[in-house]
This record gives structure tokens, sequence and C-alpha cells, in this order.
């Protein structure tokens, strides 16, 4: 009751009727949004994201001409300045696009690398224990940054404006700074006593006082402008040699770090083959190995496919028995097969074949849950955050840009290059420290995603495109680390197998469960009727105020634009042109 309150005042809040008002009287939107969870609608442009400033930095390069790549290029350096918790240039993500001119699908991968000097065991005791120290809070922590490569990829090939335009609201952000919104104080209040054990997150985050600046005093960070500025004049020169590379490798050096500046010289951006595959006719284009996201939203969507969903009602106890079910056997495959395509044969046709799932489907059982314990991964005869964030973009010429970027943990490792203003990830958290036991989301991964010098560890990021018609129809992604999965399958399903509104769809209550530990965990706004049903039907139920993801999508229909940040956190802004 008390989320769904929420969800309402934040739609109506984030959507002032008069927008709605204002598209109808051009002679549109041609959806029936009723009147609650009301959608930002837009002609030209929209640049739906976690935050105002860095919103508005992408739409400013719309409104001079540029595509939807340079608004998210812009929006992705910018958001290094204004949501430091996710948003960065020394962590990575994934970038996937749809191109108006040749109608195709690009994907990037800039997810951060091991070290060459990383090895299996690195982040283990002498005991054989994982040293939790280590993978989540030290230097050894942070993979080989791709955030910068990334960018720079998508502007070099797919932009139309150069790099000094697209990078200058970022630089701007950091030199003359900006009034510390709610939602940077929040999150700097929670994280203060973390951020205080560096002496360089202190100094630049709490001013040296381990104590949180207020709301709206004005946040400058002349180190991070300066950082900016070299990737301005030498592009990714500026990032992965020089000063900066230099003050990294210094870091490292100091604090028995493993990166070298030959780690950083030779950092890439690839491009990879989306996962492709469908639901009741639409087409999905999501995120390949080294994310699990694409296949995994792909596996619990048709899994559950054939079922009567809409009949069965929404977040019933009949459908949530059904949907957990189909997340726990696609988490039971995560742990076997998913790792680094470049290190490992991932099996990614047959995971999300027909055949496969038609097999796995049998292990539904009618109403009674299957414990985790019972559940393997399936056989396959060839064999491969809670923080985060997401942003969707589309313009005016057709293109559409769905990114999601990280530095694992919220302010990653929590330490800041001294110099630099910019925070390391801990992305190395993502590899097995030791496989078979969880890692800082619980997540039980396997051997082919032991830490290895060189790849990349695996992911859950799920940046993911929706086609109708061969069209671009939704894009749309979440952080939440190992939630981010469930968080996008459940907000398409809600859309493609309950017909509802993007707004609406993102607001409803979710669920997740991720194989192991073998715990449905459900949001506020799950009915306690419903959860008495599923814990009699054996499953075992977490009820929490901690919510589930947050999705920020734009959809595209008969050429209106609407899109919608989830309420769930503070903060989320469509810009819209
Ligand atoms: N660091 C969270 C993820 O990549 O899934």
């Amino acid at each position: 009751m008390r989320f769904m309150s929420l969800a309402v005042a934040a739609a109506i809040a984030l959507n002032p009727i008069g927008v709605a008002a204002q598209a109808e009287d051009q002679g549109g939107p041609l959806i029936d949004y009723g009147t609650r969870f009301l959608p930002a609608i837009a002609a030209k442009g929209m640049v739906a994201g976690p935050e105002e400033l860095a919103s508005e930095a992408g739409l400013a390069m719309l409104k001079i001409g540029g595509n939807a790549i340079d608004a998210a290029v812009a929006t992705g350096f910018a958001l290094a300045v204004t949501l430091p918790r996710a948003g960065n240039i020394a962590g990575g993500g994934f970038m996937l696009l749809h191109l108006a001119e040749t109608d195709e699908q690009v994907f990037i991968d800039y997810r951060e690398m091991a070290p060459a000097l990383a090895t299996r065991d690195m982040f283990l005791n002498e005991d054989g224990s994982v040293n939790k120290q280590m993978a989540y809070n030290s230097v050894n922590a942070a993979g080989v940054p791709g955030t910068v490569a990334g960018l720079i990829h998508a502007l070099e090939n797919y932009g139309s404006l150069d790099l000094k335009t697209v990078i200058q609201p970022a630089i701007d952000l950091a030199e003359q700074g900006f009034e510390v919104p709610a939602a940077l104080h929040l999150n700097l209040r929670s994280a203060a006593q973390r951020l205080a054990k560096n002496d360089e997150a202190n100094r630049v985050y709490l001013a040296g006082t381990a104590t949180a600046p207020l709301m709206g005093s004005l946040f400058k960070q002349p180190d991070l402008a300066a950082t900016l500025k070299r990737i301005r004049e030498r592009g990714r020169d500026g990032f992965y040699k020089g000063k900066t590379a230099e003050l990294v490798v210094a870091e490292m050096q100091r604090q028995g770090g493993l990166m070298t500046q030959a780690d950083l010289a030779s950092y890439q951006a690839i491009e990879r083959t989306p996962v492709r595959s469908s639901f009741r006719g639409y087409e999905l284009v999501s995120a390949p190995p080294p994310s699990s996201g694409g296949v995994h939203v792909s596996q619990i969507l048709k899994l559950l496919e054939p079922f009567p969903l809409k009949e069965l009602g929404h977040n019933s106890a009949a459908y949530l028995h059904l949907l957990i079910e189909s997340m726990k056997l696609a988490y039971a495959d995560r742990s076997e097969y998913l790792g680094d395509p470049d290190r490992t044969a991932v099996p990614v046709a047959k995971l999300i074949s027909d055949d496969f799932l038609d097999q796995r489907r049998t292990l539904i059982r009618d109403a009674v849950a299957t414990p985790s314990s019972e559940i393997r991964p399936g056989t396959v005869e060839d064999r491969e955050s809670t923080e985060t964030t997401h942003f969707s973009i589309a313009d005016q010429f057709g293109n559409v840009v769905s990114n999601t970027y990280t530095i694992n943990f919220s302010f990653g490792s929590g330490i800041v290059v001294p110099g630099t203003g910019m925070l390391l990830n801990n992305e190395m958290d993502d590899f097995a420290a030791k496989p078979g036991s969880p890692n800082g989301y619980g997540l039980i991964q396997g051997e082919s995603n032991a830490v290895s010098a060189g790849s990349r560890p695996l992911s859950s990021m799920t940046p993911t495109l929706v086609l109708k018609n061969g069209k671009p129809w939704i894009a749309t992604g979440s952080p939440g680390g190992s939630r981010i999965i469930t968080a996008v399958a459940q907000t398409l399903l809600n859309v493609m197998a309950f017909d509802m509104t993007l707004g609406l769809a993102t607001s409803a209550p979710r669920v997740h469960h991720q194989w192991m530990p073998d715990m449905a965990m459900v949001e506020p706004g799950i009915s306690i009727d419903t959860v008495n049903i599923l814990e009699a039907s054996q499953h075992k139920i977490l009820r929490s105020d901690r919510t589930i993801g947050r999705v920020n999508s734009v959809q595209i229909e008969d050429g209106w634009l609407y899109g919608y940040t989830d309420p769930r956190r503070p903060g989320g802004h469509v810009a819209t042109w």
C-alpha cells in the first residue's frame, strides 16, 4: 500500500498533466494511458535517466542536431559527475544501439577487464576462504576501466558531434559545480562511513568531514574536471595514457595493486552480436555474454510464453509461482554456463532454444515450488549490485540507445585515485572469487567465471530493445546487480503479456529469485494473501522494504516518444523535446 501510494505520487509529480494535453492538441498521443502512471511524452527527443542534469545534458545534444548516440555519450560523461554512486569514467558497461540509417542494432561491450597479473586465487585467504575486504574494497577489486573507451567508440563510429562538444557539459558540471540534489545527499549520507575510510574519497565527496554535503550546497569536483579535460584534449589517450594513467598506476603501486600502464593502454571496447529472441511476436534484442542479461531475460520470457498469463492475473499467486520457478531455472543455468565468451564457449543459442526451454519447462511443478537444491543447471551438449545505472534515449531520426554502466557497488570500491576525482570500480567481485561461493550479490558462479587474466567478469546488466513489426518499440534496462534481469523481465512481461502502459509496468511491484539462496524476495505491494498462498505452495518468501531494480525506459509508438523513470529511487528524470 505504502509502495503503491509512493509510485502514484511520483508518477504524477514526474508527469504534469499539461504535457499530455499539449501532445493531444497536436493529434496524439495514440496510446490510451488513462489518468494514472502517465509517462512523459515528447515528439522529437527523449532521455530517460537516473538524474536530471545528466538527462538534460544528453537532451541538449539532441537539440543542437546531435543524434541519440551523441546524447548517450554526453549523458554518460555527465553522470560520472552528478551520480557518483554509479555514473563513472573508471567503470564499464554495455551500450545497445538501434541505427535508423541501416535499420540495425549494434552492441558495444565496454566491460572492465582483469589485469594481466590477475590470478584465479587472488581473492582467497590462506585458509581458502574469500577475502571480502580485498574483493570489495581494495585497489585490486578494480578491473581495467572500459567506460571511456566504450563511450568514445560509440561516438566515433555512430555519433555525429565531436568529443569536445559532448564532453563539455560534464566538464562544466564538475568545474562550476551544481547544487546537491536530495538523491545525491541521501546517497552520500548512506555511504559516508565507507567513503571516509579512503582519505581521497573523504576529501572529494565529504569535504574531509566524513559527513555528506547538505542538500542545496554547491558541489564542485575540480580534479574530475581536469581528468575530463584530458579526455577532451586527447580522446582515449587522455585517459588510458598520460597523466590519468600515471596517477592510477601510482595508486596501484602505493597500495599493492596489480593494474599496470600496459593494462590501461591495451584496453579495447568490443562490438558483439546481441542476443536475439522473441516473445509473442515481439522481437527482443539484448545483452550477450559477458553479460548474462540477454540470455536469462530471454529464458524467463520464453519459459512463460505458453502459459495463459493474463488469465491467471497479474501478480496473482498462480502467476508468481510460474514466474519464480522460471527465474530459478534461469539462474541455475547462469551458475554453470555463463562467462566471458572470449575465454569460455557460452552456448547462447542452445540456452534460449525452444527445445532446451521446452524441456526445462517440464520441471515447473503445478502450484508447488521445487526446492532450489533439487534444481540443477540444464544439460547443454556444447559448452561459456545493487548498483549500476541505466538510461534510454530516442532521437528525432529514429536512433535509439539503451545503456547500462556501472562501478559495481554503490560508489564502487570506495577508493578515489588521488588527483583524478574518480572512483575505482570493484567489478572484480563479479568474477567467482571462489567458484561455488556466493559473491557480493549472493550469486553462485562457476568455473566459467573464475578470475582470469585479461577476461571480463560476468555481468547481469541487461540493456534491451524490443522491436515491434521490426521497428524499435521499447528501450529499457535497470541497475540492481543480480536483480537487474528479473526487474527487466517483469517490466517487459507487464507490457507484452499484461498489456500495461509503460508507467504502470514500471511501477508495479516486483519479485526476485536467483536460484540460490532459495528465497523469493517480494516488494511491498504484493498482497499478504498472495504471499500466504505462495508459502502454502512451499515457496520461501522474503518480504522486504528493499526494492528491486530501477527501470528507465523509452517507448516509441506511432511516432511519439513515451518515457518513464522508475519511482523506486529518487532523482530520475525524463528530459523531453
Ligand atoms: N556489477 C553488476 C553487474 O555487472 O551485473
